[in-house]
């Protein structure tokens, strides 16, 4: 009898990250190779993409990665080539971008970093599979995204994410402190809007152990007040304290991101991610918003039933307006899916 053989081993999936010689990017690319992004079955090829003068710091990175002898890990792409480094990628992580210093906002970034954008969303468009999703963590992510969102018209606009899951995730750790649960009771956290102080962590929908956040945390004034603010600047408090950006806990954020937009969304729960806008809650058109999402592991629709005081409506407006701002600013660089 023909011994039974083990099942076929699945194809690799390329995913690719730019900016894999930094901070982020370090953190992430081991995590990726291990498994977490797309499973423990699913074998992976890692296309890195660096600008010429990090290429020997990414070679590195390329030999680490061969000495951890990840099993899942089936080829390493090292390249300068944006070309080459979305060809036939199903993931594609778009970090690599200037960090702020202390002192600046994300939006200072936008003349330095708003040109990366669409050179690489036309190659994506050119080069990478049917079914690429984009994940943009390069600051400022929202206006990045939309960037390059905009010069890729042939990648259709629900396949554009950009990174809110850092807010939602910090804001859940916040509630849980607050109030001695484990964080996993924290659900429905949605981020609205922009990935910047102007974000909305609406702890008015969010729910501890089942209850609405709001009863029992008993506090309405912490909610609105340092709530709140300790979510809109927490980047700027790691900036201070360790003198760069977050890194290892934006890198779990990515991971994370991906996992909600691949596996159905839990009951009663949601995950925030910015997503185009179609209008929904009165968001204008077109913005990479931050949303609460549901997905069921293929296609994914905004969280509907979302309720809004007037605290909440004047939030939404203000991070919408900040975003209708940077997009106008951004004008010259759009392209024609804006
Ligand atoms: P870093 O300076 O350590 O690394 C950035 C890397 O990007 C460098 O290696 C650089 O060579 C590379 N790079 C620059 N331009 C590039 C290009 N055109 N193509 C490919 N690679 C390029 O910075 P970092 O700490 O890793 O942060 C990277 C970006 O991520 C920053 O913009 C930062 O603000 C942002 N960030 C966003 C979030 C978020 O929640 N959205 C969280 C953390 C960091
Ligand atoms: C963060 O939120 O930690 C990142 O966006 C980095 C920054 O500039 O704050």
């Amino acid at each position: 009898m023909e011994p039974t053989g083990s099942p076929t081993p699945a194809r690799p999936v390329q995913v690719t990250v730019t900016g894999a010689a930094g901070q982020v990017g370090y953190a992430l690319v081991f995590r990726i190779a291990a498994g977490d992004l797309l499973g423990p079955d699913q074998p992976v090829v890692l296309r890195l993409v660096e600008i010429d003068q990090a290429m020997p710091a990414l070679e590195g990175v390329v030999m680490e990665l061969e000495d951890c002898a990840f099993p899942l890990l089936s080829g390493v792409v090292a390249t300068a080539d944006l070309d080459v480094g979305f060809e036939g990628s199903s993931w594609a992580l778009l970090v690599g971008a200037l960090p702020r210093r202390a002192g600046m906002e994300r939006s200072d970034l936008l003349g330095a970093n708003g040109a990366i954008f669409g050179p690489q969303g036309r190659a994506i468009a050119a080069h990478a599979a049917e079914d690429v999703r984009v994940l943009v963590v390069g600051n400022p992510a929202n206006t990045n995204c939309l960037i390059a969102r905009s010069n890729a018209p042939e990648v259709p606009a629900d396949r554009w994410f950009s990174l809110t899951r850092l807010d939602q995730n910090r804001a859940r750790a916040l509630l849980a402190k607050r109030s001695g649960v484990p964080v996993q009771e924290v659900t429905n956290l949605a981020i609205w809007g922009n990935h910047s102080t102007t974000q909305y962590p609406d702890f008015a929908n969010a729910r501890i152990g089942g209850r609405p956040a709001t009863e029992v945390v008993g506090d309405r004034a912490w909610l609105e007040g340092e709530f709140t603010s300790t979510v809109q600047t927490r980047g700027a408090a790691v900036i201070k304290a360790r003198g760069a950006s977050s890194a290892a806990s934006a890198a779990s954020a990515v991971v994370d991101s991906v996992r909600s937009i691949r596996l159905p969304t839990p009951e009663g729960d949601c995950a925030s991610l910015a997503v185009v806008s179609r209008g929904e809650y009165g968001v204008p058109q077109g913005l990479q918003f931050g949303f609460p999402v549901l997905t069921d592991g293929r296609s994914w629709r905004v969280a509907e039933g979302f309720v809004h005081d007037d605290f909440a409506r004047e939030r939404l407006r203000a991070t919408a307006e900040e975003l209708e701002a940077e997009r106008a600013a951004v004008k010259d660089l759009l392209g024609p899916a804006a």
